[in-house]
């Protein structure tokens, strides 16, 4: 590990907004804040709303500057990214921020039923070649489902067309109501910039236009950004879209594709 990592580390130890939980360590501890992050980390009755796969946290934090009545708690299972935003929160003394790094297989360790309000998924990995490793299959959503108030929101915004396509087909099979959804938030034929559609009020304009670290690489590259917004109810069996999506034609950022297939389930 570099320097600057170790550094990274030592410094976060000592951050009051972080809760690090590797899964070697809560497979055999319990997590006592678990039902109870709101009287005992926030000291609030305000809305929990989770960040899965954040990196550095900009939703997390970009969120809870425009929201001050809603708890934010940032998930990734990299500390040196989560180091970033916690950073930034302690900074500006943003009190309804937390980050959590774990791995998200486990979130429902640390979270019980009906604690939480919406999740986001921000730039997730599409994970082409494992469905439960995507964090919009229905693996995920069932382990959602145990801690997400019953019809609560969970939001995409991506560069992953597969992704996007297969989020699409497992929402639709599953009759999950899409309150929301664009396959090109930011372009518009006038070539203006920030989210175009007119019909949305100023709030979840300046909150769809928090631009993320993956984010601006992909929109460098001139990836159109895709954005969904639907509730997860938790009544009836999920059940797995059965249809071959086309590969993006890249694997990730900065790494070239691997497989030498095209399409994937
Ligand atoms: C492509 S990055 C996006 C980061 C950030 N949301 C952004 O837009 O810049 C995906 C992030 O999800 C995290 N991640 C992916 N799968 C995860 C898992 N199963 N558990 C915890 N974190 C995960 C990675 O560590 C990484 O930081």
């Amino acid at each position: 590990m570099s320097k600057g990592k170790l550094q990274k580390f030592a410094e976060m130890e000592t951050f009051k907004n972080v809760f690090q939980y590797p899964y070697s360590v809560v497979s055999e501890v319990p997590f006592e804040m678990r039902g109870h992050w709101r009287e005992q980390y926030f000291h609030n009755d305000n809305p929990i709303v989770l960040e899965l796969g954040c990196g550095k946290g900009e939703y997390t934090v970009g969120l809870a500057r425009v929201y001050p009545n809603i708890n934010f708690i940032g998930v990734d299972i990299k500390g040196a990214r989560i180091y970033t935003g916690a950073k930034q929160a302690l900074n500006e003394g943003l009190d309804n921020v937390a980050f959590l790094r774990t791995s998200i297989e486990i979130i429902d360790r640390f979270f019980s039923e009906d604690e939480v309000q919406e999740i986001w998924l921000t730039f997730s990995d599409p994970q082409m070649k494992n469905v439960n490793k995507r964090l919009t299959s229905t693996f995920f959503m069932n382990r959602y489902r145990r801690f997400l108030v019953d019809g609560g929101l969970v939001h995409l915004k991506t560069d992953s067309n597969f992704l996007f396509t297969y989020t699409t087909y497992m929402v639709n099979v599953n009759k999950l109501p899409v309150l929301y959804r664009t396959e090109d938030l930011y372009n518009n034929e006038l070539g203006e910039k920030g989210v175009t559609d007119s019909q949305m009020d100023e709030k979840t304009r300046e909150i769809l236009g928090i631009h993320t670290y993956y984010e601006n690489q992909w929109i460098e590259r001139g990836l159109n950004i895709k954005y969904m917004k639907f509730q997860l109810p938790r009544e009836g069996e999920l059940v797995e879209p059965d249809v071959e999506i086309e590969l993006d034609d890249y694997r990730s950022f900065k790494r070239t594709k691997r497989s030498s297939l095209s399409t994937s389930k």
